[in-house]
């Protein structure tokens, strides 16, 4: 199994590219299911979670031009995928338990084919993370649905789905994408209160819209969508990895470097920038770009509570408390979104960190130098901290378990190299 050594050395400095968002080109890809015309996403990262996606699409009988080994990466990385030869409605728990994110394909196979099944996605590192909002969602536009021998089963009534008022009782990212898809296609006008405004959502719906849906307020608590017969042809651009990008500059406030991020969406991450500044950086945006520079100080320790967008990002929050531990200072991190996402810090004791945590409090104190030493990846933001550690600890860290960090981060080593760490993989 391969692992990551870091070796603590110095500020980091330089460009990095940033690659298009995980959380956006899953469910995008999931959205090409919606018409029989061919969909081209540019910008699209070459990670492991999108090779996952691939063979859920290709299970139910798309065909999608995109191969891991051949891939280049940057804006004018492509993929086409192709849903006129779908011919199955099942999407199976051998690829839903490795990616939760196959849950997306429940919307779209269900408004376009009047049924799906698809496997419970199962618990997971982080907590237990059901789909009931999902499922809610499906049967307010009118689908039959039922959770049977690990599948959620769900059908039309009639021909298609029917636009409805639904109001999703929290919050949630996935079921928002979920809904959205499904009522794309749905007769009549659907409404949904209380939708997540994430960026990846906003995103999703520009893609939709290129491929011919009529949406409205997307990006804000109430989406309004026309449902339309059919939807086709497009070609749409992946929106910059906010998390991606906010963990170069997390590493170079760690590290008390400088660097620019290229090809950024600095507009999306307005609570991290916030943070980041708080810390001591001086950050600056200029169009897709931002500058952040530590001027070589040690940064200082920052408060976070995690909520959805526009609020701090839970996908920030290791990164965060890796920034905090060798800050001056302390800070306290609240994790609000989910029950058990505080896993890294063990792994961070183990660097010498000084953590306390309490329910979904976590308390740290910052210390004057982590001491580098072998660590064990328990899910994906986790191992960007363990990493972030690692470069600013005394000695080396071995990061384990990578698999993880190769499902949302596209070449991190290679980038970070790039920026002047001594980082490599190991078998
Ligand atoms: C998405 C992101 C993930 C991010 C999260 C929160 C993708 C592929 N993943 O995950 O990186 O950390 O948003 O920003 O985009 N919940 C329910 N029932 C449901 C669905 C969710 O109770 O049916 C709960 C979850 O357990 C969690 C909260 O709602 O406590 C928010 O989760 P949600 O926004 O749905 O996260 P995901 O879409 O899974």
């Amino acid at each position: 199994m391969q692992k990551i050594l870091v070796t603590g050395n110095g500020p980091l400095h330089g460009e990095v590219l940033i690659s298009g968002a995980k959380n956006a080109v899953l469910p995008i890809l999931c959205a090409t299911l919606l018409t029989d015309e061919p969909v081209t996403l540019r910008n699209v990262p070459n990670l492991h979670d999108v090779k996952t996606t691939k063979k859920v699409l290709e299970g139910l009988g798309a065909t999608v031009s995109y191969d891991p080994e051949r891939f280049g990466s940057g804006p004018d990385s492509e993929v086409t995928v192709n849903a006129s030869t779908v011919n199955s409605h099942v999407a199976p728990y051998e690829l839903v338990k490795t990616m939760r994110a196959s849950v997306l394909v429940l919307g779209p196979v269900l408004a376009r084919y009047g049924q799906a099944e698809v496997s419970l996605p199962g618990g997971c590192a982080i907590g237990s993370r059901p789909v009931d909002l999902h499922i809610k969602a499906m049967q307010s536009l009118g689908a039959d649905v039922t959770v049977e021998h690990g599948f959620i089963k769900a059908k039309t009534r009639g021909d298609r789905l029917k636009g409805a008022h639904h109001t999703f009782e929290i919050v949630s990212v996935g079921a928002t994408e979920n809904a959205l898809m499904a009522a794309v296609l749905a007769e009549g006008t659907t409404v949904l209160d209380n939708s997540a405004m994430e960026p990846e959502i906003v995103d999703l719906a520009d893609c939709l819209i290129a491929m011919g849906a009529n949406i409205f307020g997307h990006g804000t608590p109430r989406i309004e969508i026309h449902g339309v017969e059919r939807l086709h042809a497009a070609t749409h651009d992946v929106v910059a990895d906010r998390i991606e990008c906010g963990t170069f500059l997390v590493a170079t406030a760690m590290s008390r470097g400088s660097i620019t991020t290229v090809n950024s969406r600095p507009e999306t991450m307005d609570a991290v920038l916030d943070k980041l500044r708080e810390a001591g950086a001086e950050v600056t945006v200029d169009g897709d770009r931002i500058h952040l520079d530590m001027r070589g100080k040690r940064p200082k320790a920052v408060d976070i509570t995690t909520a959805p967008h526009p609020a701090f990002p839970t996908d920030m929050q290791a990164q965060f408390m890796a920034l905090n531990c060798i800050a001056e200072g302390a800070g306290v991190i609240r994790e609000n979104i989910f029950e058990n996402r505080f896993m890294h810090v063990s792994e961070l004791q183990r660097l010498g960190a000084d953590i306390r945590v309490d329910g979904h409090t976590a308390f740290v104190r910052g210390v004057e130098q982590l001491s580098g030493a072998p660590v064990m990846a328990t899910d994906l933001r986790a191992s960007a901290s363990l990493i972030l550690a690692g470069l600013v600890a005394d000695g080396d860290t071995l990061v384990d378990r990578i698999y993880h960090l190769d499902r949302g981060y596209e070449n991190i080593e290679a980038k970070l190299s790039g920026l002047g760490a001594t980082i490599r993989r190991v078998d």
